[in-house]
């Protein structure tokens, strides 16, 4: 009612006051926007280092892979979604060195000199991986390492980025395995034959007793795209490291014996760095034996007693072992997740104190 009669608020309504409210409110909005964008500026730097897709699909994570293990080309960007390689972008061109936030270097492929690592100034924001599958015994000049890596990447648990050989993975219900049909005894494959190894020796006298067929170096034949198939008709499978270490467990376990379904004789690291990973009635350990006779006389034993023999397959029913047809693409496939979840500054003064344990 007052309002009408007020001559002042007819006088607010002119053109030069609006045009000044106006500017005002124009100003106040920069002035607020600068604030929050300011405040949010460090927040968002934050997530690009963790787990927000968003912020990471607008810039991935460059991962480098210095070289392909062994010259063998594996495909990249096809990461199995159960190890989230969201976010990232696998690459083998060197060139893009610069952009990378992640260089993985295989072991085998740099360590005979440094001219073989990457020679430009690192940016401060990149990781260099190691990465090693081989056991200590077989992994030389550790040395060279020294202060340079950040993250490390091998079969052994304790690793920053645990890439093991084989894993078995728990059926959601309990599922019935139909055991191979097996029509002989015992399998043993071996590329490098080292007279002086305890596998070759224990073999030597092993043989004395059992009859053990023979595959690789000279003798028969085991096609890789057969080899499942092969092995599957031997009850047992010599899953016989070429050294003893620390969870140095290895395609002899996972690809030759457990998952063509044969139940694995093992030498290795004790029983129960076995049973870290598999079950403990899934194996049979040469150390639970004072003898390679009596391993045999073991063996024999359940040869003949098909309810005992079966008893080494009763795991199945819960687990099961996943065939491993990309173990390398799966293994670099590791290094994105770990990425994400990364501390945010961390240098290894040496590996080989750690891994030459
Ligand atoms: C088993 O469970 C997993 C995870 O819960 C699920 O992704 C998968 O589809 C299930 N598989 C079957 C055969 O039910
Ligand atoms: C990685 O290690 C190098 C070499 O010691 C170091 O200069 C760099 O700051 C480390 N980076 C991270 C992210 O930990």
């Amino acid at each position: 009612m007052g309002q009408a009669q007020n001559p002042e608020t007819d006088k607010s309504v002119n053109p030069v006051k609006i045009f000044l409210l106006i500017s005002l409110q124009i100003l106040l909005s920069f002035i607020l926007f600068t604030m929050y964008y300011r405040r949010e500026a460090p927040a968002s730097t934050k997530a690009d280092s963790q787990d927000d897709v968003t912020v990471i699909a607008k810039e991935p994570i460059i991962i480098l892979v210095w070289s392909f293990p062994f010259g063998q080309r594996f495909p990249l960007n096809q990461c199995p979604q159960q190890f989230d390689g969201s976010g990232c972008l696998y690459t083998a061109d060197r060139t893009l060195y610069s952009s990378a936030h992640a260089v993985v270097l295989f072991h085998r492929d740099v360590y005979t000199s440094k001219k073989q690592l990457p020679q430009t100034p690192r940016p401060s924001n990149q990781r260099w991986v190691w990465f090693n599958n081989e056991s200590p015994s077989h992994c030389p000049n550790l040395a060279i390492m020294n202060n340079l890596i950040n993250l490390t990447m091998s079969y052994r648990v304790d690793s920053d980025i645990f890439a093991p050989y084989g894993w078995i993975e728990k059926h959601n219900t309990t599922m019935h395995f139909t055991i191979p049909t097996k029509t002989k005894l015992a399998a043993w494959a071996i590329s490098n034959w080292n007279p002086n190894s305890r596998r070759v020796k224990y073999y030597g006298e092993l043989k004395n007793y059992l009859q053990i067929d023979m595959y690789g170096y000279g003798r028969r034949n085991l096609p890789r795209n057969r080899q499942s198939e092969i092995l599957s008709t031997y009850k047992f499978y010599f899953a016989f490291e070429n050294s003893i270490h620390v969870d140095y467990i290895t395609e002899k376990l996972w690809d030759n014996a457990l998952y063509s379904g044969c139940v694995p004789v093992v030498m290795g690291p004790p029983r129960e760095n076995y049973e870290r990973f598999i079950p403990r009635d899934s194996f049979i350990h040469v150390d639970d034996f004072a003898s390679p006779q009596e391993l045999a006389s073991y063996l024999l034993s359940l040869d003949k007693d098909e309810e005992k023999y079966k008893q080494y397959f009763n795991w199945r029913s819960e687990y099961y072992v996943p065939p491993q047809d990309n173990p390398w693409t799966v293994s670099y496939c590791r290094v994105c997740k770990a990425l994400k979840e990364a501390p945010p500054y961390r240098t290894i003064a040496s590996i080989e104190k750690w891994f030459k344990d």
